[in-house]
């Protein structure tokens, strides 16, 4: 899934200004590798889609928190969603306003919460009676004031993977439209809060748009009794294509289809993956070849512990080598070298003759690749680099072993 900042040219594959086979060499491998321009453009695209409903952009922290990249998301002016006081206290690192965060998540514990009406964060997305009422508790003892936003679980099966749908009631995610209505109706009990607003996010990477209209309109119908709550959080879930095979609803399909429905409303969403998905790639290097059952296994430096989602959700992550070959291309199994059979990085990739030290780059890596990324089996997590133009420069360096021994008492 080549784009304007990832492609070819004279043989060989560029990020940018930057050619893979000359970083791999300089940084080593695995690493991860994030395009500016790619990032920005991928706001610009997003901004211009959602224009029409006057939408304010929430990044999604969790998709990839890179300080420099979370630095420059708050310097082309977006807002940001947090689903923990880590990243609330990494956002104001890089700069970021907290008026201007959004702090989501169904677990929030007391302290979490404590340190974000500290901080002055700007809305809370609410998801339990119990947290309503500490919230509450704690904004009246800290004699602050919080706008919230209630989070609904409309009970509405998005199209996505199992793991990443959440607004059907088997989901842990929102509250039960009656309980909003219960909520709602009972806003005077909360003096210290300002019940202002619905959120909704009902899943990631959606297939389709008519689940996210039919939420949009349920939280609309709770919302009606009240004319002073008119703040619509949409939450995230714009897809991305992995492969050129891909189809889904475009960020424009999204947009049109909820701009009719929310004149007149304050409407925020929360997109990560969309923002810094196809940004991002990892960079590997070839270890071993070899043939088992029929097939071609390749045997690379990255991992499962690099990139988590082709083992955890079956995702599909293109690999191509970053120098070009006429050599015919054959079914290959990428794997990595961690003892777990799921630790596959793309199970059908179309690879040509590879040796030891070739470069291969797994693409639609920058959303849910480093941050999910781990120490199992004792392996340093890669480096990030971050290209802007004809420059490259680490964002975060690779991790040694003793880093890894670093946290342990004796
Ligand atoms: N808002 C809320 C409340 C969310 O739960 C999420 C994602 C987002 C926004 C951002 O969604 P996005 O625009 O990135 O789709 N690790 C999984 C994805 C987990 C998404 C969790 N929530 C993956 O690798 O596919």
């Amino acid at each position: 899934m080549l784009h304007e900042s990832f492609h070819d040219r004279d043989g060989h594959l560029w990020v940018d200004g930057v050619r893979l086979d000359s970083l791999a060499d300089a940084v080593d491998t695995p690493a991860y590798v994030y395009s500016a321009a790619r990032v920005r453009a991928n706001v610009e695209r997003i901004q211009a889609a959602f224009a029409p409903l006057g939408a304010a952009l929430h990044y999604s922290l969790k998709a990839n928190a890179a300080l420099a990249l979370v630095r420059l998301l708050a310097e082309v002016g977006l807002g940001m969603d947090a689903v923990s006081a880590g990243e609330i206290y990494r956002a104001q690192q890089a700069g970021v306003d907290p008026a201007r965060i959004v702090f989501a998540g169904v677990g929030k514990t007391r302290d979490e919460l404590h340190y974000a009406l500290d901080a002055g964060v700007g809305w809370f997305n609410v998801e339990s009676a119990d947290e309503l009422r500490l919230l509450d508790h704690l904004a009246g003892e800290q004699n602050r004031r919080a706008m919230v936003a209630l989070r609904l679980n409309p009970g509405i099966q998005a199209q996505t993977h199992r793991h990443i749908a959440t607004g059907h009631f088997g989901a842990k995610f929102g509250l039960p439209p009656d309980t909003v209505a219960a909520l709602l109706a009972a806003r005077d009990q909360y003096p210290h809060l300002d019940i202002a607003g619905l959120h909704v996010h009902i899943g990631s990477q959606l297939g389709s748009v008519a689940e996210t209209v039919e939420a949009v309109r349920q939280a609309q119908a709770l919302a009606a009794p009240y004319p002073d709550l008119r703040t619509l959080n949409l939450g995230g879930g714009f897809p991305v294509r992995y492969t050129e095979a891909d189809d889904y609803p475009s960020l424009n399909a999204f947009a049109d289809a909820l701009a009719p429905l929310l004149r007149g409303w304050q409407v925020k969403i929360e997109p990560g993956r969309a923002i810094v998905a196809d940004a991002g790639l990892l960079l590997v290097t070839v270890l071993y070849v070899k043939e088992q059952g029929g097939a071609r296994f390749v045997i690379t430096d990255g991992s499962m512990t690099e990139l988590l989602r082709p083992a955890l959700y079956e995702a599909v992550h293109p690999v191509v080598p970053v120098r070009m070959s006429d050599d015919a291309a054959r079914p290959s199994i990428v794997v990595g070298p961690v003892c777990e059979s799921a630790d596959v990085l793309n199970r059908d990739a179309a690879l040509p003759p590879l040796a030891a030290g070739d470069r291969l780059a797994v693409l639609v890596a920058g959303a849910y690749g480093m941050v999910m990324a781990s120490n199992y089996n004792q392996r340093p997590r890669p480096p990030e680099v971050l290209v802007e133009g004809a420059q490259w420069r680490i964002i975060r360096r690779r991790e040694t072993w003793d880093d890894l021994l670093r946290l342990e008492v004796e």
